[in-house]
């Protein structure tokens, strides 16, 4: 159990595509989620992907089965260990090919002292594996659907300024929000 040291953008280790997961249920795996668990909990994050400490693994974590002091407003995401992701927009219904977007304010660990909008797609299936092994399989839409778009984004060397299209609303958190007690990172 240890917090990790989070790293910065411009570490070209947050710039790879990381490698799927090939053993599950080991103690290596468990001490790394352990240590990705404590680090989010201590910088009140709101997720975690394992590139952003280092480890070249398609492995995030996120969500808490507490209230985040950060997002106290935010819809609970259940703490979730997703490995090996594969996400899949979706349309609002069956006829609409189209994938709606949202824009939303987002955060990053990575990026402290910054927040942007960012487009996301609204709605998504996720799939993956827990840390035992166990498939996941979920649809989920608003803050869940985010969050992960964010963290897999972790995964091929994506952070979410390289999202950002309107640049009038990307700065610094203190600025953008100054008068809001919320400040810190995501
Ligand atoms: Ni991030």
């Amino acid at each position: 159990m240890a917090v990790r040291e989070i790293l910065k953008m411009g570490d070209p280790r947050l710039l790879r595509m990381a490698q799927p997961v090939t053993q599950f249920d080991s103690d290596t795996l468990h001490l790394l989620i352990s240590d990705m668990l404590d680090t989010m909990l201590a910088a009140e994050g709101a997720g975690l992907a394992a590139p952003q400490i280092g480890v070249d693994l398609q492995l995030v974590i996120f969500g808490s089965n507490a209230r985040n002091p950060r997002y106290p407003d935010a819809p609970r995401v259940p703490q979730t260990v997703l490995i090996n992701s594969v996400i899949t927009p979706l349309s609002d219904s069956e006829n609409n090919a189209t994938f709606a977007e949202v824009e939303d304010w987002e955060g990053c660990l990575s990026v402290p002292g910054l927040r942007g909008v960012v487009p996301r797609f609204a709605r998504i299936r996720y799939t993956g594996f827990d840390q035992f092994g166990d498939p996941i399989d979920r649809t989920v839409d608003g803050f869940h659907a985010r969050v992960v778009q964010h963290e897999c984004d972790h995964l091929v060397g994506k952070l979410y300024p390289m999202r950002v299209r309107d640049f009038t609303r990307f700065g610094f958190t203190d600025v953008l929000f100054a008068g809001n007690q919320a400040s810190s990172d995501d």
